[in-house]
């Protein structure tokens, strides 16, 4: 199982978050010594967040772009570098689209294409909206997209909340049921269909039982995303590891996490 090392990258200063020392939200100085520390320690995989400073409902994305290129070319050129794509970071009301559809699948094939054009290696999709994998496939057909194809609406989330400036309570209603195991594993056939290279089960958790049928069903890798909440939940020395070893069981292709660093 490979494993996958979560990041927060910054426009602004770096920023503690309430998931610990290791996990603030990192400046684009910072995260290099971050990133070559997480290297020295084994990490050869990053799936990095990016947060902008201001709440904007019309983001351009030439920050990000830049921040990127700097990291893949200057120090992390032999790591694989994924970026998830979304617009929860930006919006003020905090959803994952904007209030406008044509305009929302605008802001993310745009983002889409900074991002890749910056050199990153995987397209992470995180918005749940049903055009967006469909449209990058289309638009930059040579991308690897890792989807995060079966995502639950969860109270796992709230680190993650909490270090975007989220609302906590806020409802995704275009996030999964769930009690719907059918249709749960049917978001991930479909997201294949529409061009998805990997899949993923978010929570981990909640996710376990539906990584194999979706495996089965697609044929394509599926990973785990072990979210803010799962980590915050991890207390006792060791548990990190068998939280590992149990997504590895249940066959898992790869599992991202806030402490990969330590595994
Ligand atoms: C939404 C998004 C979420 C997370 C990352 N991107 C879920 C949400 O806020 O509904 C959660 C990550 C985590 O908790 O670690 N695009
Ligand atoms: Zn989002």
């Amino acid at each position: 199982m490979r494993l996958i090392q979560a990041l927060f990258l910054t426009e602004g200063d770096t920023k503690p978050t309430t998931l610990g020392k290791d996990n603030p939200l990192w400046s684009l100085y910072d995260i290099h010594e971050r990133i070559l520390k997480d290297i020295a320690l084994g990490v050869d995989e990053f799936l990095i967040f990016p947060v902008p400073v201001a709440k904007e409902q019309d983001p351009t994305w030439g920050w990000i772009g830049e921040a990127i290129h700097n990291i893949k070319d200057r120090y992390a050129y032999e790591s694989k570098l994924a970026v998830d794509l979304c617009l929860c970071s930006t919006m003020p009301d905090g959803h994952c689209h904007h209030p406008e559809e044509e305009r929302s699948r605008e802001l993310m094939i745009n983002q889409a294409r900074a991002v890749h054009r910056a050199g990153a290696d995987t397209l992470a999709p995180s918005d749940c909206q049903p055009h967006t994998v469909k449209d990058i496939r289309t638009q930059i057909p040579e991308a690897h997209i890792m989807s995060y194809s079966t995502k639950f609406r969860s109270t796992f989330y709230r680190g993650y909340r909490e270090a975007m400036s989220i609302e906590k309570g806020i409802e995704r209603t275009y996030q999964l049921d769930v009690n719907d195991r059918e249709g749960a594993i049917q978001r991930s056939v479909d997201y294949s269909n529409d061009g998805a290279d990997e899949l993923m089960v978010k929570p981990g958790i909640t996710g376990i039982d539906l990584i194999e049928p979706i495996k089965q069903r697609t044929g394509k890798p599926c990973g785990v995303f072990q979210t803010s909440g799962e980590w915050l939940g991890i207390g006792a020395p060791g548990s990190l590891k068998e939280t590992h070893d149990v997504f590895q069981r249940a066959g898992a292709d790869y599992m991202i996490s806030y402490g990969a660093r330590l595994l």
